[in-house]
């Protein structure tokens, strides 16, 4: 099982992002910090996790270093019996607020691996994103999360934007870092990026450049993941492991139903138990599967196929855009990933 914590806070609003996050509402953080404790109880009963069963807990956002770290130790206390021995502690963080002090204070509750929102080398293109660090700041966030001992840094990345990503790979490689997540950037609906068409390439070209270059030093596991170290949590996402979701905006997943609580931050605080829920029947869960495990390392079992599915991944074997091994079949374009899963479910 695995847990994600949303931290629905951010200092600036990112031209392009439509997570949901707010950067008006500090004052509730206390408040939204003991809400989450009353959700996390309840979902453990919900999930009934068994004591050291909890595999990952990921901390994300928003930016979850607008927290200090004391204010982590209640949710960190009710979680410890479940969590595994050696459970993977992910945090992610913004370049301008990860400080040393906070570094510390989060390695102390349990963090053992960071995610920290790089973006881009270039000023420029962090100032068109709306970003508001420097590449400086954020060189130091990746140096000093090391200096401390943290193993396990991963950086993040936009590309498919008009910028070159040869400075943003070879500044990413000089780092002491072992993971890369890169995403292209996506014109989201309502924000101020949705008709910036002209700050977007995403050519094939491009990508494929981009990922040619980025697995000439990592493996890339996912279509947005690469790295020598690979995250448990991201496997578990792909696999269909179960998750509890606490927080405002969070997702919950237990089988075949999803949580949903307030994304709304007053009300989250107000009634932080409610949670919506979703049913997902067969052919969602099967086609889901599918989509994951095409898109990933992880693969399909054959075994989840329907007659007609495993018909036309036979097609696809023969046309060399699957293969199979030990009756799971892998992709190994992830770029084609959406085409090929479209094919197979309809
Ligand atoms: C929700 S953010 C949280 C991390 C952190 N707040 C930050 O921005 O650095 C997770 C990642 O999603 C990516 N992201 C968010 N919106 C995106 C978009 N419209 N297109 C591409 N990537 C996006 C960014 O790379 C970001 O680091
Ligand atoms: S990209 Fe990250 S920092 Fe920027 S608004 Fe979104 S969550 Fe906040």
């Amino acid at each position: 099982m695995l847990l994600y914590l949303h931290i629905p806070f951010c200092n600036s609003k990112c031209y392009y992002c439509a997570f949901n996050s707010y950067i008006n509402k500090f004052s509730k953080q206390k408040e939204y910090m003991e809400a989450i404790t009353l959700q996390l109880k309840n979902e453990l009963k919900r999930f009934n996790p068994k004591y050291g069963s909890i595999k990952s807990f990921f901390i994300g956002g928003g930016t979850p270093s607008t927290i200090k770290p004391h204010m982590y130790k209640k949710f960190f206390d009710i979680l410890e019996p479940y969590l595994q021995k050696n459970a993977e502690i992910t945090v992610e963080a913004n370049p301008n607020s990860t400080s040393l002090k906070w570094l510390k204070g989060m390695k102390k509750l349990g963090i053992n691996r960071i995610s920290i929102g790089v973006q881009s080398f270039d000023e420029i293109k962090l100032k068109k994103l709306g970003r508001n660090h420097t590449k400086n700041q954020a060189i130091e966030a990746v140096q000093n999360a090391h200096s401390i001992g943290i193993k396990n840094i991963s950086i993040d990345l936009i590309y498919a934007t008009s910028f070159d990503v040869n400075s943003d790979l070879d500044i990413a490689f000089s780092l002491p870092i072992n993971h890369i997540s890169s995403y292209a950037l996506t014109l989201e609906k309502n924000t101020p990026f949705f008709k910036k068409i002209e700050f977007i390439d995403n050519s094939s070209k491009l990508a494929n450049k981009f990922i040619k270059k980025v697995t000439s030093k990592f493996n890339q596991y996912e279509i947005s993941n690469f790295g020598e170290y690979q995250s448990r949590h991201n496997l578990g996402y792909w696999r269909g492991d179960n998750y509890i979701g606490i927080g405002a905006g969070a997702v919950g997943f237990l089988k075949n139903e999803r949580y949903y609580p307030y994304k709304n931050i007053e009300k989250y605080i107000d009634k932080p138990l409610h949670v919506e829920v979703e049913k997902i029947s067969k052919s969602e869960l099967n086609t889901e599967k599918i989509f994951l495990g095409l898109r990933s390392k992880v693969g399909v079992k054959k075994s989840i196929l329907t007659t007609k599915q495993k018909l036309k991944t036979d097609i696809l074997i023969n046309e060399k855009k699957l293969t199979c091994k030990n009756e799971i079949l892998y992709n190994s374009n992830f770029l084609l990933a959406d085409e090929i899963t479209l094919y197979i479910i309809s």
